[in-house]
């Protein structure tokens, strides 16, 4: 179902919207301009009806915030016919289509029809687009899921836009990779990136860090000092863990941010800067907001654009060409074996594609012949991968069914067993099955307890 986004102040137009709407698609209301910027980012529209004279900001706005985060969904403009002129203003700005009020409900029915069918289209041609790219490589980056899919789409999309981004994710996800394809794949690409970890530099300096110092402003200042945000003009400012930022330099940061105006430390002069702002966090901001860690309108102010980098244990379709990319990198020629393939694609990869990357240059470097092993990557990867690795080799023929499973019941088994130090009567309590049918099994299976015979 497409999705419409209505966006009117009024209940008797919201209501009747809903009614006509409602078999064209999943219809979301919204009853002014920061509700609507909401809905949007929840999920992307595929069609917006706009009223343009609303109570705090009006319709125009909404379509000037529209085209900063790069959403493209056409908007039809609903408009009085007394204000037929901002109408034509809209039209300019990009929206799709007018239509006055009251409506003729069947004409606009048939506008929405019209709009969505053609936006059906073009995102059809997008999607043939992509397949035939297959998008697995972008700026740098691998990923052959479906999310990190959407992220090069969204990536794409908000570099053009001069809007703030605010990446979050995992430590290793790739966080700082995506602020450096926003400015790559920008129209700042020829200015700066300049990286400023806020949570590496100390407090004491950070502030000098961000906007330079005057000689003599403090002790120890010796010369003067071009801030990283001074040194960013005209190109990307990356400020990377900026939720460890001190709240005082919060407050100084956010002026910064809001009038692209600061002064150095030990100056009076206000300088401006023209830069793009790209911030990244490991933390849950919104969180931190609520525990009163993080300003809330500075939140807000780098909050525009959010990218979510999901953790690699929840896209586990990317760890094989993530593998293979990093092996052919070392150039060594060197392979995987399909056990330790199966290994790195089950194991849960708390420190995510940084930790990958480790593995492999692990394996690299303990392996002998040509190949990788499960025993030669590192013990908490192998180990935990056994299941993985086990079906990996079943799917490459390796093993046959029987086999499978008769080693999958095993690995199960002992595991329960150690886990219950050799006791048979509990280890057949845990799995629900009496301790004669452990007995049989670990007969079956030539499973036996290492300490001697089976203590109960
Ligand atoms: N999709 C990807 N494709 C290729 N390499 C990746 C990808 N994602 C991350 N990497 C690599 O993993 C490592 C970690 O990435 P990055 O430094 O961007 O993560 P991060 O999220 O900034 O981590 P941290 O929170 O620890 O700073 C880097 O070496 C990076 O090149
Ligand atoms: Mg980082």
């Amino acid at each position: 179902m497409p999705r419409i986004l209505v966006v009117d102040d009024e209940p008797g137009v919201q209501e009747s919207l809903r009614m006509l709407l409602k078999s064209e698609g999943d219809v979301a209301i919204a009853g002014d301009v920061d509700a609507a910027l909401r809905e949007v980012a929840l999920a992307t529209p595929d069609l917006i009806l706009l009223d343009l004279v609303m109570p705090g900001r009006s319709g125009l706005d909404l379509l000037a915030e529209l085209s900063e985060r790069g959403v493209r969904a056409p908007v039809i403009v609903l408009t009085a016919t007394n204000t037929v002129n901002a109408a034509v203003e809209a039209m300019k700005r990009g929206a799709a289509d007018f239509v006055t009020k009251p409506f003729e409900l069947d004409a606009l029915r048939i506008k929405v029809r019209n709009l969505l069918e053609k936006r059906e289209l073009e995102e059809e041609v997008e999607r043939l687009r992509d397949e035939v790219e297959d998008r697995q490589q972008f700026a740098g980056m691998i990923g052959r899921s479906d999310v990190m899919r959407a992220i090069f789409r969204n990536i794409e999309r908000v570099a053009r836009a001069e809007a703030t981004v605010l990446i979050s994710g995992e430590s290793g996800t790739g966080k700082e990779l995506v602020a450096r394809a926003i400015h790559d794949l920008s129209s700042r690409s020829g200015g700066p990136f300049v990286a400023v970890n806020c949570g590496a530099i100390p407090r004491e300096l950070i502030e000098s860090e961000l906007f330079g110092h005057e000689k003599g402003a403090f002790t120890g200042a010796t010369e003067r000092r071009i801030g990283r945000i001074e040194s960013a003009n005209g190109g990307t400012l990356f400020l990377d863990e900026i939720g460890e930022l001190d709240p005082q330099v919060q407050v100084k940061l956010l002026r910064a941010l809001q009038e692209r105006a600061f002064e150095r430390v030990g100056s009076s002069t206000t300088l401006t800067v023209d830069l793009r702002i790209v911030a990244a966090t490991n933390r849950d901001l919104a969180r931190e907001v609520a525990e009163g860690n993080f300003r809330e309108d500075l939140y807000y102010r780098v909050n525009v654009v959010p990218i979510v980098l999901p953790p690699l244990r929840e896209r586990r379709e990317d760890i094989r060409p993530l593998a293979e990319s990093f092996l052919a990198r070392a150039g060594t020629g060197k392979r995987l074996t399909p056990a330790a393939l199966g290994s790195l694609e089950g194991y849960s990869w708390p420190g995510n594609v940084r930790e990958l990357e480790n593995a492999i240059e692990h394996g690299l470097a303990l392996s002998e012949g040509d190949t990788i092993d499960q025993q030669d990557l590192p013990i908490s990867v192998g180990r935990t991968g056994q299941a993985e690795a086990l079906r990996e080799q079943w799917r490459q023929g390796e093993r046959s069914f029987e086999e499978t499973v008769v080693r999958f019941e095993t690995e199960i088994l002992r595991e329960a067993l150690e886990n219950h130090h050799w006791n048979q009567t509990r280890t057949a309590n845990a799995l629900g099955i009496t301790r004669r049918v452990l007995k049989l099994k670990m007969d079956k299976l030539g499973i036996e307890d290492p300490n001697g015979e089976g203590n109960s």
